[in-house]
């Protein structure tokens, strides 16, 4: 089967995209509005871009109906987020911060979220994620329908919180102890306990 997206509805051009692009991390970005409420919504059109400096990607796409979702106006005001890894035990509570509440809304009580004040930026952290990534923007590209395109945000990760039992002696993370969770199609969602491991070309396999 050929399929030409130019020949289908956008809305399923979409979906062949993220039933393409699987399993995909899930940045849970928190942020903080102009007038001091603090917000917290998932995206998993993320990724990391380099490691010198650290820095990551987070592509918001636009509101229903239209406009800017709460996280791309905060994040293009304040210069700051959170990136807060998502893992089994608060998927429920990640899920729920996926719903478009209005900006006024504080989305941490809405799903019973602890925020945390973070050292270098004014963004909250979430305390039950094992690792947050304080962040500050660096820039926003339009990409996209000119009517209605995704903010992406590329930001510098500024600095780490990562549970203690996560870290390895070698300063790696332990994703074995992690259980991270992916995103796939719709509503459907993968654990990260099935793993295995390929050493590289001329390379010893790692001890984690
Ligand atoms: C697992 C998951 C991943 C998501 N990824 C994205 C994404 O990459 N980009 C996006 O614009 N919306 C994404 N969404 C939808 C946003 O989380 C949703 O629109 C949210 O209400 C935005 O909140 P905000 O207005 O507070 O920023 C995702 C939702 C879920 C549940």
């Amino acid at each position: 089967m050929i399929i030409d997206p130019d020949q289908i509805d956008p809305r399923n051009s979409y979906q062949l995209l993220i039933g393409s692009i699987v399993p995909r991390p899930i940045a849970w970005v928190s942020t903080i509005a102009t007038d001091g409420t603090p917000n917290v919504a998932p995206f998993s059109f993320f990724m990391g871009i380099t490691g010198n400096p650290p820095t990551l990607a987070i592509s918001c796409g636009p509101r229903r109906g239209a406009g800017k979702k709460d996280t791309l106006v905060n994040a293009e005001s304040s210069g700051e987020l959170v990136v807060n890894v998502v893992v089994e035990e608060i998927d429920e509570q990640m899920n729920i911060t996926s719903a478009e509440f209005p900006p006024e809304v504080n989305e941490f009580q809405e799903a019973g979220l602890t925020p945390v004040p973070s050292v270098k930026v004014r963004a909250p952290r979430v305390a039950q994620s094992p690792i947050n990534i304080e962040c500050q923007v660096k820039q926003v590209v339009y990409v996209g329908n000119e009517s209605s395109p995704s903010g992406l945000i590329i930001a510098e990760a500024l600095l780490w919180h990562v549970r203690d039992d996560l870290l390895t002696p070698q300063n790696t993370i332990d994703v074995s102890k992690l259980h991270a969770i992916g995103r796939l199609s719709g509503n459907w969602y993968t654990r990260t306990r099935d793993l295995y491991e390929i050493a590289r070309p001329n390379s010893q396999p790692s001890k984690t």
